[in-house]
């Protein structure tokens, strides 16, 4: 057998093309995700990290295609998602899925737990209904809830019940894999290390590859083998996890790890916390987008785009001065 990334991304761009703002107006667009190119291999755990609004879950959502990406390609198990058709899409969703940050939302409130879990089984038309109710049963259980919570609703859980029933109907249709969208984020903290266990239990058990986002360093350090740093819509860092918590390059990441002050990251005390708004989606800045909040730029930084460049084995950085 051919070892291929499970899932491989390719030039990926999501623009978002917002309406007029009037009759004479220009239409903006929001260069949400902009060129970016990622695998995974099978069984690992690939981090997205970045502040609010710099891509994340636009991209997740365009490796899904839950979004329709403007270009670029994403292939699962080498089937190029692009090219299905929107039958052959529904069917082959199957195969990946997602925990939001919210499960809350995304869930019907006059649904039991129960019915929520099974739900993709039954859109999917899979299995009886007794073999389906056996099959929640079994969930249930490897998610920690327990068999007498299946008829209560949503709003009877705690949060982190909540986001176990999330997990379960995530898993019910047997995926290879999850996106988990800031999973723990809405959680207190106790329970937060309860359900990233959970997931990093079924990921052991089940040998799923995960696409894990969050803007938190030190969960993305716990959870993840390869890890992808995002500014306004691009990679600006990727490796390893040793490599990159051990020999942090670019100074967005390197400002990113700064703000985590208990974990000594090899971040020099000089390396500056970040400053500033940052700029526009709708308007990026030229050259290299992070140079009007960097304390190392100069001249090149304004006008040329650093590219992505091997630093070592591994471990590519987009920055001038690296
Ligand atoms: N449907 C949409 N239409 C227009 N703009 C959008 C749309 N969805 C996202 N955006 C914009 O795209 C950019 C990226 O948003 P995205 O939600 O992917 O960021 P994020 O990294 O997930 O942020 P957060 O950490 O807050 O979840 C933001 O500027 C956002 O406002
Ligand atoms: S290219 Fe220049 S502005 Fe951009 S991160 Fe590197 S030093 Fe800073
Ligand atoms: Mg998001």
């Amino acid at each position: 057998m051919i070892d291929r990334p499970l899932l491989q991304v390719e030039n990926l761009c999501t623009y978002f093309k917002l309406p007029k703002p009037h009759l004479f107006g220009k239409a903006a667009t929001v260069f949400a995700v902009d060129d970016i190119s990622f695998e995974i291999s099978r069984g690992q755990t690939f981090g997205l990290v970045g502040e609010s609004g710099c891509g994340k879950s636009t991209t997740a959502m365009s490796v899904l295609r839950l979004v329709e990406p403007t270009s670029g390609s994403v292939k699962l198990d080498n089937q190029d998602i692009g090219q299905l058709k929107a039958d052959e899409l529904r069917s082959f969703r199957r195969h990946m899925q997602i925990v939001f940050q919210d499960p809350y939302s995304s869930m019907n409130p006059r649904a039991t737990a129960c019915e929520i879990v099974e739900a993709p089984l039954k859109i999917q038309r899979v299995g009886t209904s007794k073999s389906r109710r056996a099959k929640v049963a079994h969930l249930f259980k490897m998610v920690g809830l327990r068999p007498e919570q299946r008829d209560l609703f949503p709003h009877q859980f705690s949060g982190g019940q909540r986001q176990r029933i999330a997990i379960a109907r995530a898993l019910a249709s047997g995926p290879q894999f999850i996106v988990c969208d800031e999973p723990v984020s809405a959680l207190d903290v106790a329970i937060q290390a309860q359900i990233l266990n959970l997931l990093r239990r079924l990921q052991e058990e089940l040998n799923l590859t995960y696409l894990f986002i969050s803007h938190d360093m030190a969960i993305i350090q716990h959870m993840c083998d390869h890890i992808a740093v995002m500014y306004m819509g691009q990679i600006v860092e990727t490796a390893d996890r040793r490599s990159l918590f051990l020999n942090v390059q670019h100074p967005y990441t390197k400002a990113l790890l700064s703000a985590i002050p208990t974990i000594d990251f090899n971040v020099k005390p000089s390396s500056k916390r970040l400053e500033g708004d940052v700029p526009s989606p709708m308007d990026p800045p030229e050259g290299c987008r992070f140079h009007t909040r960097c304390p190392m730029t100069e001249d090149v930084c304004k006008k040329e785009m650093p590219l992505l460049r091997a630093v070592k084995e591994n471990h590519f950085v987009a920055c001038h001065r690296a």
